[in-house]
């Protein structure tokens, strides 16, 4: 029993020590072959019960040293390493930020200096954050099911406001909502955050993306506040230099609306298939707070006034990179995200 325990509980770290388990049981001058030697001087009636014994016993040795030997020659490298000390470690790879983070950071950073401070939100909204409260009136196009990922929807039977609907959110703009709802003007903030669509995906659109949005709410807040906070930040993005226009737009939450290019950073200006041949790329849409939005919030359209913004994180890391597919940032493919690597 002594020796059927240490078989057992054997555990070579390398083959020499293998070996040396091999020789002390199985040699030809190792421990079965001696037992068998004292064997055939025992009695003709001890024969029969200590034969079995021993036979398992050899038995047992045998095909625990098979066992490790094939566990040995399988894992080769293992025992290798184990045997020689000199050899050096395995090397650690280094992990990169996603190109996304990079620039989200970079732009969180612009607006921290001018004062804005973060703000975030649930992923999943109800009806009234994320459509009524922005002035979206009952039938607008981007409630439909095309553009919303709806998570339960009230029954047309069920009366008064559609504010039983759940959906993803499809705009950060919710949290402003909620942010005007919780406190009291002034509010400066930004909201970074991820946003869904019901979109197919292709190499320019995809079910989710990334935005950050901005509420400035004062007393006294101008257009020109606005246009000089994103002038300033464009600046800061992509250096000086950079040229800005203005265009005029619509959105159900602000009023004035615009939508703001800027001079294409990759050609300047030159045109290049990133700003499809026009020197502009659009990056963000903007606008005065619509007073209805304040006064749905529980502040004071008279009093206080205020500018909004959005921007995806997407399309300004794409012209920041020359990035042409969506898709590259969620494949998780380690060729791409390995080219951020020097960027931390
Ligand atoms: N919420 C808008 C969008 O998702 C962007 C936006 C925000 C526009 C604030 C104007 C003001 O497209």
């Amino acid at each position: 029993t002594q020796y059927t325990t240490e078989i057992n509980t054997f555990h070579p770290d390398s083959a020499a020590e293998l070996e040396a388990f091999r020789i002390r049981f199985l040699g030809t001058k190792g421990l079965i072959k001696d037992l068998f030697d004292q064997f055939k001087t025992v009695s003709p009636e001890e024969k029969r019960t200590l034969g079995k014994t021993l036979n398992e016993f050899k038995q047992l040795a045998e095909t625990k040293y098979q066992s490790l030997k094939e566990q040995l020659e399988t894992q080769p490298e293992k025992t290798a390493l184990k045997d020689d000390l000199t050899l050096p470690g395995e090397g650690f790879q280094l992990g990169s930020r996603h190109p996304l983070s990079l620039v989200r950071n970079e732009i969180i950073d612009i607006f921290k200096r001018l004062g804005f401070i973060i703000a975030e939100g649930p992923e999943i909204e109800d009806d009234w954050h994320n459509f009524s409260a922005l002035n979206f009136p009952e039938e607008h196009p981007a409630r439909d099911m095309q553009d919303t990922f709806f998570i339960s929807k009230k029954s047309p039977a069920d009366s008064g406001e559609a504010a039983g609907d759940i959906a993803l959110r499809t705009h950060t703009s919710s949290v402003q909502v909620r942010m005007m709802e919780a406190g009291k003007p002034p509010f400066r903030a930004i909201m970074p955050g991820r946003v869904y669509r019901n979109e197919a995906i292709s190499a320019r659109a995809h079910c989710f993306f990334h935005q950050v949005e901005g509420l400035y709410v004062d007393e006294n807040v101008s257009f020109a506040d606005l246009k000089q906070t994103l002038y300033h930040f464009v600046l800061e993005l992509y250096g000086e230099g950079t040229k800005v226009r203005f265009r005029p737009s619509y959105f159900p939450f602000t009023e004035p609306s615009a939508e703001m290019d800027v001079s294409c950073s990759i050609c300047k200006g030159a045109g290049c298939q990133m700003c499809k041949y026009s020197g502009w790329v659009e990056i963000l849409g903007c606008g005065m707070v619509d007073p209805n939005v304040l006064e749905n919030c529980g502040i004071d359209p008279e009093k206080y006034t205020g500018f909004a913004f959005g921007m995806g994180i997407e399309r300004i890391t794409n012209l920041k990179y020359q990035i042409r597919d969506l898709r590259l940032f969620s494949e998780n493919d380690i060729r791409f995200l390995k080219q951020f690597q020097t960027e931390i």
